[in-house]
């Protein structure tokens, strides 16, 4: 292993450390709140905050609508770390630190992560404001968490990635999302570096290359959780439609005051799944 890797280790161990003499109790589930998708955290119990600011070797999160914090605490009965804020790679960290509090999590021992973004709805059947499972990735960030010496105590050289969206929490994510009325798409998520949002002709191409939704996160999250073999379950929050002869302009506050709306129902099917796990 080069120093850099080393030093890595060592940050995500720190950082651990740090955690494990301040909670009460060992997460066994942590899920990351993308963008507008903060409610999630309202339905927590018994919450216990900390910053990233206050945690030693955290990266700080600089995006709109991300706040920064760990909030642990009971969902449903079950022990959760909430991420309030992710780290992007359009904000200029290297991909070591984009998945920086994933590491951390896995060095706590939680055994599932579930993520949740906002996404632009490629597929022209898709509606804006519906949640979309997460089945497959495409990665067009041009770049991989997992580049340089491998971390041999965390995983092997070449992960696989024929489950990294465990089937079987899609399907109880289906049952759950029907049980509550709610309908959900369950496609695939293609991520680019953003952060400008895509060109109509990059959309085509997007499209063209088999995804149903695109988004700026996610995909190194999943790949450092599959190296270490953590079961993943994500969502996106389809904010936007991303059709190229069908294009309107976009900012990012339309995109977060859809994701706060869609966050809703997203955080319904998640709640009701950590009962059940
Ligand atoms: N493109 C990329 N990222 C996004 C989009 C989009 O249309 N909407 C929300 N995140």
């Amino acid at each position: 292993m080069n120093d850099d890797i080393k030093k890595y280790v060592e940050r995500v161990k720190r950082a651990t450390e740090y955690l494990k003499n301040k909670i009460k109790e060992i997460p066994e589930i942590c899920i990351v709140l993308g963008s507008g998708l903060q409610v999630i955290a309202d339905s927590a119990e018994n919450v216990q905050k900390i910053s990233y600011k206050d945690i030693p070797e955290f990266p700080i999160s600089t995006a709109p609508g991300h706040k920064g914090e760990l909030i642990f605490g009971k969902l449903n009965g079950k022990n959760v770390a909430l991420m309030n804020g992710r780290f992007h790679y359009y904000e200029g960290y290297h991909m070591r630190d984009v998945t920086f509090g994933i590491r951390v999590m896995q060095e706590l021992g939680v055994k599932y992560i579930f993520l949740t973004n906002a996404a632009g709805g490629l597929n022209p059947d898709y509606e804006v404001g519906r949640p979309m499972i997460i089945k497959d990735h495409i990665n067009m960030m041009g770049d991989n968490p997992l580049i340089g010496p491998n971390i041999d105590e965390w995983g092997p050289r070449f992960p696989d990635m024929s489950n990294a969206y465990d089937k079987d929490l899609r399907e109880l994510a289906k049952n759950v999302a029907a049980e509550l009325g709610i309908p959900v798409y369950e496609g695939v998520y293609i991520a680019v570096a953003g952060p400008n949002f895509e060109t109509p002709s990059e959309l085509r191409m997007l499209r063209w290359m088999g995804a149903d939704a695109v988004g700026m996160s996610t995909v190194p999250e999943v790949i450092a959780a599959a190296h270490r073999g953590t079961k993943v379950l994500a969502i996106s929050a389809i904010t936007d439609r991303a059709v190229p002869d069908d294009l309107q302009p976009l900012t990012g506050e339309e995109v977060l005051e859809v994701a706060n709306r869609t966050g809703q129902l997203i955080s319904k099917i998640l709640s009701e799944i950590v009962k059940r796990l």
